[in-house]
Formats: structure tokens, C-alpha cells, sequence
């Protein structure tokens, strides 16, 4: 048998992030079973299954010498196929080939409806959501779905979360790249290349951002006191960036939860979000999310890294 890639990522962040995923799937499916839906697990940044970490073990309450060893943890996918009741199909997309191939390793052993698409996440879910039998099927209004987005970096197009949105039967959990979007916001707007404008524009799905965070400030006069230059000066500090993302996902979803802050050594990294847009199942979506929320917030402040 060809062994499994390995796929290392993360850090105490990661499980927290995956512990709060589970625990709703595990609301989801028992909120859902025997309603007649057919459910849906996506998961459109799927990786290999598994997660080899660096993980520290022994010390003095252990009575064993401090060491650092590596484990392989369940990444989401084996995760969310552990859940119980199932799910009635998984579908699950990647882009490194490698990595495609372990999901069809997974595939193979399991017994359930498993589909592996090669290529972009906003591509396969945009292929996904507007076939049948999610459109022109006789089935399509008991199709539901939770989506989860983990990117690395700043991978999801608006279009893609506004796409998700009008289906109004997927809800989504999205890792936002906080400190990524931060990062590419230079503190003159002149330090922002042709790249990174895009790919802001891409994430925020309009080009408000440059005058919600920019301002035009004096930077020289000339020695009578006459011609001034204008700069532009980045004025919106990292809580304020957030809060324009959460407008925007508010303008396309009915519901968006407040985040799960994770952490990397003390400092904002990501912010896990769930939406739904499913107007008739918020109540009973916002009370899964809810708990998870207040239960992973705390442990994400304690665990923060290295
Ligand atoms: C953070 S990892 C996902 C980990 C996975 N959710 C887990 O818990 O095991 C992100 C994955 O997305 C893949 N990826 C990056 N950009 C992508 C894209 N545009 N479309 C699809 N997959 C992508 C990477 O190869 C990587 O395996």
C-alpha cells in the first residue's frame, strides 16, 4: 500500500478549530435526523484526512523526560466521518494532487457516499452547488449542507461565500485569514501592489475597503506655505478590518455568528465564522453555534501557541 502523505500544519489552535467543527456537525446531524433531509458534509480545503503534529510529551506529573514527538492526528474529513448519523454524502476537494489521492485512500476504505474533486475550492463549489442534485432535481429542496472553508491564506473569493449564500440551503463555517488580510494592508496606500489590491478586492467582493481604511492626509507643503501633497494613510486599526469583513458577510448571509477568535502566541490570526442563510432554520442553527462559540472562545485565549 502507498503510504499517506504527510500533511503538517497547525497547532493547539488547529484541534480547537476542529473540537468546535465536530461539535456542531454532531448538533447538526442529530438536529436534522429523521426530517427527511439528505445531508451534506463539504469540505472544500480537505488536505489529506490527517494532521501530523508536533505535540510535547512527559515532564514532571508524567514522571517521564519532556520530549517532542509526532503524532497523526484526524484532520476534518476523518473527522467528520466519524460522526454519527452519518452523513448522507461527503464531498470533499483539494488541490494538491498528493493530498487528492489520500482522500481517495479514505474513500476507498469507507462505506459511505464519498466524492473527491481535484482542483480550486471556489471552482468545485461553484461546479458542486449548480448541478444536480442541488438545481433541476426532484430532490433538490431536501439537499442541506454545511460547508467548511479552511484556507491557508486568503483562498475564498466573495463570490464564492455570496454563491453559498443563495442557495440558502448550505451553511458555512469559514476560517477568515484575519492577520493575512491585515498584513497585505501596507500603512501608505501607495505600499499596496497591483497584487495585493486584488486579491483585498477578492476577499471583501468590492473596493470599499481602500476608503473605509485609507484617508487622505497633508504630507508636504512647499516652503510659501502653497501646493500641498496628499497621502494616503492607513487610519483602520486590526478590530476595525474585522468588522468591515463581518459587515460584508452580514450583507450576504441573514445570519453570521460572532467569531471564534484563534490565536498564535497571543495574537489574532484567524476568526472562525459560521453563516446560514436559511431564514426558517437560523433559530435553530444560532443555538448549536451559540455553545459552541462561548464554550471555544475561552480555550482558544488559554491555548494560544506557540
Ligand atoms: C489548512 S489545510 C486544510 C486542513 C484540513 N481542513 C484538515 O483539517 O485536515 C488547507 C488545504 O487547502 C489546500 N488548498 C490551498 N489552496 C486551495 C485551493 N484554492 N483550492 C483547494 N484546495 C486548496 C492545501 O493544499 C491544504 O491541503
Amino acid at each position: 500500500m502507498q503510504e499517506r502523505p504527510k500533511h503538517e500544519f497547525g497547532g493547539p489552535w488547529t484541534e480547537i478549530k476542529l473540537d468546535a467543527i465536530s461539535e456542531y456537525l454532531d448538533f447538526y446531524q442529530n438536529a436534522l435526523k429523521n426530517k427527511g433531509f439528505e445531508t451534506w458534509y463539504v469540505d472544500a480545503f480537505a488536505g489529506t484526512g490527517e494532521r501530523h503534529a508536533k505535540v510535547t510529551k512527559g515532564g514532571i506529573f508524567d514522571a517521564a523526560p519532556i520530549e517532542e514527538v509526532e503524532e497523526v492526528l484526524a484532520g476534518s474529513a476523518k473527522r467528520a466521518l466519524a460522526i454519527l448519523p452519518p452523513f448522507s454524502h461527503y464531498w470533499f476537494s483539494e488541490q494538491r494532487p498528493t493530498r487528492v489521492a489520500a482522500l481517495e485512500a479514505l474513500r476507498s476504505e469507507a462505506s459511505t457516499d464519498i466524492v473527491v474533486r481535484r482542483g480550486d475550492a471556489n471552482e468545485q463549489l461553484r461546479l458542486l452547488f449548480s448541478n444536480p442534485p442541488w438545481t433541476d432535481h426532484p430532490s433538490s429542496w431536501k439537499q442541506r449542507a454545511v460547508v467548511f472553508l479552511d484556507p491557508y491564506g486568503m483562498s475564498v473569493g466573495f463570490d464564492t461565500l455570496k454563491m453559498l449564500a443563495e442557495t440558502q440551503r448550505a451553511d458555512v463555517w469559514y476560517l477568515f485569514p484575519r492577520k493575512a488580510v491585515i498584513q497585505q494592508l501596507a500603512n501608505k496606500g501607495s505600499g499596496i501592489d497591483e497584487d495585493k489590491r486584488a486579491s483585498l478586492t477578492r476577499i471583501f467582493g468590492c473596493e470599499d475597503w481602500v476608503d473605509r481604511f485609507y484617508e487622505a492626509q497633508p504630507a508636504q507643503t512647499d516652503l510659501f506655505g502653497g501646493r500641498v501633497t496628499f497621502e494616503s494613510i492607513r487610519r483602520a486599526d486590526g478590530n476595525e478590518i474585522a468588522e468591515f469583513a463581518r459587515e460584508r458577510f452580514g450583507g450576504i448571509f441573514a445570519y453570521v455568528s460572532d467569531p471564534i477568535p484563534l490565536l498564535i502566541n497571543g495574537r489574532d490570526f484567524f476568526e472562525l465564522y459560521c453563516f446560514s442563510n436559511n431564514p426558517p432554520a437560523i433559530s435553530l442553527i444560532k443555538r448549536g453555534v451559540d455553545h459552541v462559540v462561548r464554550k471555544y472562545t475561552p480555550a482558544s485565549h488559554r491555548r494560544s501557541g506557540p
